[in-house]
């Protein structure tokens, strides 16, 4: 028996109960919600010569080379160029630079691309440049072409617009062409973009995978989060001053943390502005003097990222009279975006020294208390030089019962602490073919949540982790999203995810379990008298409950049933995207009915109450 006291209420849900963590890891920005299309487009990614994902392409007889060059750069900040060398190239030849992509380039029917480009060329170049998208045996399925190159950089744009019969496909290339322009010529071209379609017109946020984040209705970002924060080395952290303003002005860095280039193309504010068209708020992670490598600032020299942190608070928050609020205004987003908390620092706990507690903490503490004593503090390890407003913590485990077994974690934890943000946690059981996790890890997760609910009054929010990964190169075991050039799916715990954040009030209501049935559960309520119960059903077997609701005045008569049921192994992926997704129906309800929980499942039962 379930009773639900739907007249009762424990403590407040609040708006970041449910959110993201966002990185650069399994190509999750780069290649990925960054929805240029072109790789390498800064010809730097592992200094190869030629540029790495680029090559020479020819037709009807004509010749040529394509080859790295420094000479002429385009900038301090992108020194390395495309030189397009023509050899023979009269009337019907081609010679051109062909991109692969990341992991090919994804093709839609009437699917429109914004391409820009930085190009040069030698004396007396007539051109034009044809511009477009074919599949990799050249069927075309986008053309355009631009004109007017001369000896010095200049800045092209055009668009390219598929064909209403083009294929939905991956196995294309992006292709800048001199074509027939006579032999000797040469071209060279730098901070190549082609993007793709995008969730709104600002951010060049990937639109379906924006789509799916915003789909969960969540209530913060954690950005930038995990390792990507720090790097390996200092050198590599998130420099977050080199991420923002022209994209041809920003240098890139090595993503060291997780093995690829960074354009750096996806910058702080496109961070803020996924939060923002998801309708959700940042939570800012700002570096803190610690890397991968086991590195420590020392002390005489962390003022340099206290300095960077309040600048980049000021980024994020300041008004358009303030240095770096007129910069984000610059940057095309004159509106301050809300901030309320401020983490410090990734995972400090990896630190063996005192560091952190010592030093960094405390520096970078007092001075975000003394200039905006609105912000709460993150903290990434217990501390005692100051004080904690929150703590985050991490769980990952590959065995979902080990990790259903954290559904009590914060029962009767202390609340004379810091409050807790889970900021990252997931079962880890993807696969070497395919880097999403099973229903059973989802349901195991989903346990968790249902503990996360119950305990909001201490912990703020939870972030399951990673979000994003490429299918076709990943770097962590289990992930929310699944992506490739053309098409993405979510997996089981993205259905979790969105079953807690589309379906929770902002209370918890008090329930109790009797019968030894291994449930969990967690029952919420909105204040317009809205109640969902939660229940999960890790077991082998269906289990019928008696659902009894006291305390309301009224139990509407039908509930809105959410169920994701299914083959406790069962994944999703590219091939195979819904395997596993929540079904939605309507059944009898009322004060006292009986619900069948399957076995293997996750219910979201939604009563109206007066
Ligand atoms: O989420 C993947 C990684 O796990 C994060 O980058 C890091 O914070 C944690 O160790």
């Amino acid at each position: 028996t379930l009773t639900v006291d739907a007249g009762h209420t424990t403590t407040a849900v609040g708006p970041y109960q449910f959110g993201h963590i966002i990185e650069d890891i399994n190509h999750s920005m780069e290649g990925g919600l960054n929805a240029n299309v072109v790789r390498n487009s800064t010809m730097k990614e592992g200094n190869a010569n030629p540029p790495s994902s680029w090559s020479l392409i020819t037709g009807g007889g004509g010749s040529g080379g394509i080859a790295a060059d420094t000479a002429g750069p385009l900038n301090a900040a992108n020194q390395r160029a495309l030189r397009l060398t023509v050899g023979t190239n009269g009337a019907g030849q081609r010679v051109g630079a062909a991109n692969s992509g990341f992991y090919g380039i994804g093709v839609r029917p009437s699917t429109t691309y914004q391409v820009a480009f930085w190009a040069r060329a030698t004396a007396g170049f007539t051109g034009p440049l044809t511009v477009t998208i074919e599949s990799t045996g050249g069927t075309v399925h986008a053309t355009s072409s631009v004109s007017g190159l001369g000896t010095g950089w200049q800045k092209f744009t055009t668009t390219l617009t598929t064909g209403a019969g083009a294929p939905v496909s991956s196995a294309n290339r992006f292709v800048v062409a001199a074509n027939g322009v006579g032999a000797g010529q040469q071209v060279w071209l730098n901070v190549v973009q082609a993007i793709g379609p995008t969730f709104q017109p600002t951010g060049n946020l990937r639109r379906d995978l924006q789509q799916l984040m915003t789909d969960t209705n969540p209530g913060f970002f954690r950005v930038p989060g995990g390792n990507y924060l720090e790097g390996a080395v200092i050198a590599n952290r998130f420099a977050w001053k080199n991420t923002i303003g022209p994209v041809e002005q920003r240098p890139g860095h090595q993503n060291d943390a997780w093995g690829y280039w960074s354009t750096d193309q996806f910058g702080l504010l496109n961070y803020l502005q996924m939060a923002e068209q998801a309708g959700a708020e940042p939570m800012l992670g700002v570096f803190a003097g610690y890397t991968l490598n086991g590195s420590v600032t020392p002390q005489n020299e962390m003022q340099q990222y206290v300095d960077e942190a309040l600048d980049e608070i000021e980024y994020v928050t300041g008004g358009t009279g303030t240095t770096w609020g007129a910069r984000r205004a610059a940057d095309g987003h004159p509106a301050p975006f809300p901030l309320r908390y401020v983490e410090i620092g990734n995972e400090d706990w990896f630190d063996g020294t005192d560091s952190y507690n010592a030093y960094r903490y405390p520096m970078l503490y007092d001075a975000i208390k003394a200039r905006y004593p609105q912000l709460q503090i993150i903290a990434t390890r217990a501390v005692t030089s100051r004080p904690m407003d929150v703590i985050d913590d991490h769980y990952y485990n590959n065995d979902p019962d080990a990790f259903a077994a954290l559904a009590t974690r914060y029962d009767g934890a202390d609340r004379n602490g810091p409050k807790v943000l889970v900021g990252e946690y997931g079962v880890t059981n993807g696969t070497s073919s395919n880097p999403t996790g099973t229903l059973s890890g989802a349901l195991a997760e989903a346990a968790f949540m249902t503990g996360m609910v119950r305990n909001a009054d201490l912990v703020i929010g939870g972030a399951y982790a990673p979000a994003l990964t490429s299918v076709d190169n990943w770097q962590w075991s289990s992930n929310l999203i699944g992506f490739n050039a053309v098409s993405s799916f979510g997996s089981p715990s993205y259905y979790v995810q969105k079953m807690f954040g589309t379906g929770v009030g902002d209370h918890v209501v008090p329930t109790t379990l009797s019968g030894g049935t291994g449930l969990t559960q967690v029952a919420t309520r909105t204040t317009g008298g809205a109640v969902y119960v939660t229940v999960v059903n890790r077991s082998a077997s269906t289990v019928d409950t008696q659902v009894n609701v006291t305390g309301a005045a009224s139990v509407g008569g039908t509930a809105t049933v959410t169920t994701l049921t299914g083959d406790p192994n069962g994944r999703n992926s590219i091939t195979s995207p819904t395997a596993i997704v929540p079904t939605t129906t309507t059944r009898g309800a009322g004060a006292s009915f009986t619900h069948n929980f399957p076995a293997n499942s996750v219910t979201v039962i939604q009563l109206s109450t007066t």
